[in-house]
């Protein structure tokens, strides 16, 4: 066998489809890359339309396959319109990656049921739906792949991590509950578990250079964390090669976590 073809076996995604939630910006929009030049056929969902436009027309670009569905995932009505759409799309697809998310950091003292609802609807609500829409399917055609992404906060508290570092506790869990569930039929579920990565999510904190570096020094490799760090992790879970891999939450954190 040539190396080509064994790695093909391994990480290829040919003949694959992808939904990516987040998919058009950080994490989310280099995972959705990474799929699609593997050979996924993808949809990325998020709300700005320029965003999602950009996105694809790179991959295109690229000669890679891609589509986008604008939708606020906030809502339980929208994120099941989404689903639907998104399948409509290229097919049912064998691969789920919840990467959109939202962090608005209010300290606990100030955390009311406002921000608290709006966090656990996109973080942990709507890849819960999301899961319950296109897990059985993936089960019942013998393959499928679920990847979330949680974070750090989701293993200890970190800058004011109120509603969001619970949001991302909780969607570990429900990586493992899922692949409990479908794993015995082909389908892994697990987690990605960034540390503090550059992407506009934390361009507040990220005009702060002393914390910059601080949290760098933090790292074992010694430096944060960028998107395309996602790349390879997203490729392997994706694909046929990480088949007895599930339930795991596989830190993507350059050694922050176990420094
Ligand atoms: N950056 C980090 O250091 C870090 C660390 C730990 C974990 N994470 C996690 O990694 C994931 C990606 O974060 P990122 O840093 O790549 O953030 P980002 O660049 O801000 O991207 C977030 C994505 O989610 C989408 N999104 C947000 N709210 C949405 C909604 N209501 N409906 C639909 N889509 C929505 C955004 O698109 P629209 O705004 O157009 O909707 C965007 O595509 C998140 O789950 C985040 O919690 C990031």
């Amino acid at each position: 066998m040539t190396s080509h073809s064994y790695l093909s076996e391994l990480f290829s995604l040919d003949d694959r489809v992808a939904v990516v939630t987040g998919g058009s910006s950080g994490i989310g929009r280099a995972i959705a890359g990474a799929l699609a030049r593997a050979g996924a056929r993808v949809v990325i969902v998020a709300r700005k339309e320029p965003e999602l436009t950009a996105t694809v027309d790179e991959l295109a670009t690229d000669g890679c396959r891609a589509a986008w569905v604008s939708a606020d995932l906030s809502s339980r009505d929208r994120v099941r319109a989404a689903a639907e759409q998104a399948a409509e799309v290229f097919g049912e697809p064998d691969i789920l990656v919840n990467s959109a998310g939202i962090n608005l950091r209010p300290p606990m003292g100030e955390l009311g049921e406002e921000v608290w609802d709006a966090t656990m609807a996109v973080n942990l609500e709507a890849p819960y739906l999301l899961g319950q829409r296109f897990g059985p399917g993936m089960a019942e055609r013998g393959f499928g792949r679920i990847i979330h992404v949680s974070s750090q906060q989701a293993h200890r508290a970190f800058v004011q991590s109120g509603a969001y570092g619970v949001s991302k506790g909780a969607l570990e869990s429900l990586a493992r509950s899922q692949a409990e569930a479908w794993s015995p039929h082909g389908v892994t579920c697990n987690t990605l578990v960034p540390g503090f990565v550059m992407t506009p999510l934390n361009a507040r904190f990220s005009s702060a250079p002393e914390k910059v570096a601080a949290l760098a020094a933090r790292t074992m490799v010694g430096r944060n964390g960028l998107a395309e760090d996602f790349a390879g992790a997203a490729v392997f879970l994706a694909g046929r090669g990480s088949g007895y891999v599930t339930g795991q939450a596989i830190f993507v954190d350059g050694g922050l976590s176990v420094h």
